[in-house]
């Protein structure tokens, strides 16, 4: 049985008052989770919010990590920087990234092996563009995005790491991929790393990301396949952020 994860991706957003706020209706309700949880904050607030959220069962995730062990890298944070300050998970590949500051695979493969070095839990987003999606090659496009991790991490750096699914065609704009949707390409995502390690593949955590919400959260998790989600927008509002976790069940 594979426990369920739901992270919170906060991107760019939040102040040090809002975060207390919501850490804090988020510690209260952590004990009644029926899945792992983990917040993501900006690099900022990761020392601040790993403090408050030290004795809860809460993990801590980096949105983004330098594939560079340290040097002349000015503005960039290194995966050991990321552990030193209490991280355990740290997000690698996300479409923002890949899209908006041009991050290709080999880049992402290179942070994904960065992050796994140091003993962090890199949580890989794969997923496809709606123009890739109308031309039937999402298989491809998440294939090719897996293998560039595979073909220098090896199989066997998936038995710490998670894979994130997210359409980008679903991200932020309220409309999700369909249960069906989502279970077809993470039972392909499975299938591929089973080719390499079947054992590894079938322990894997498989997280769904793209307008989860409250309201669509349990006929997503109730997939076989989707193993809890990356929560976007619904993770800054605590109500919505628990009740997610709670379809998680
Ligand atoms: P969203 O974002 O939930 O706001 O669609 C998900 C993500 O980008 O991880």
């Amino acid at each position: 049985m594979r426990r369920p994860l739901v992270a919170g991706n906060w991107k760019m957003h939040g102040t040090r008052a809002e975060n207390t706020r919501l850490v804090e209706a988020l510690i209260e309700a952590s004990d009644e989770a029926p899945c792992d949880v983990v917040v993501c904050p900006p690099h900022v607030y990761l020392w601040e919010v790993g403090r408050q959220i030290k004795d809860a069962p809460i993990g801590l995730g980096a949105q983004t990590v330098c594939a560079e062990a340290q040097g002349a890298f000015t503005g960039e944070v290194s995966a050991a920087m990321l552990k030193d300050v209490g991280c355990q998970f740290a997000i690698v590949g996300h479409s923002e990234r890949r899209l908006l500051y041009r991050e290709d695979d080999t880049l992402v493969a290179r942070k994904f092996v960065a992050a796994h070095a140091v003993g962090l839990t890199p949580i890989l987003c794969v997923g496809e563009t709606l123009e890739e999606r109308e031309r039937g090659v999402t298989e491809e496009v998440v294939g090719r995005q897996l293998d560039a991790v595979l073909a220098v991490a090896g199989a066997t750096a998936f038995a710490r790491a998670l894979v994130a699914y997210e359409p980008v065609w679903a991200i932020g704009t309220g409309k999700n991929a369909t249960p069906d949707q989502a279970q077809a390409v993470h039972a392909f995502i499975r299938a591929r790393i089973a080719a390499r390690d079947a054992t590894i593949a079938d322990g894997l955590r498989l997280l769904y990301g793209g307008s989860v919400k409250a309201a669509n959260a349990a006929e997503l998790f109730d997939q076989p396949d989707v193993d809890g989600g990356l929560v976007g927008g619904a993770s800054l509002k605590a109500d919505e952020f628990v009740r997610i976790c709670a379809a998680a069940a």
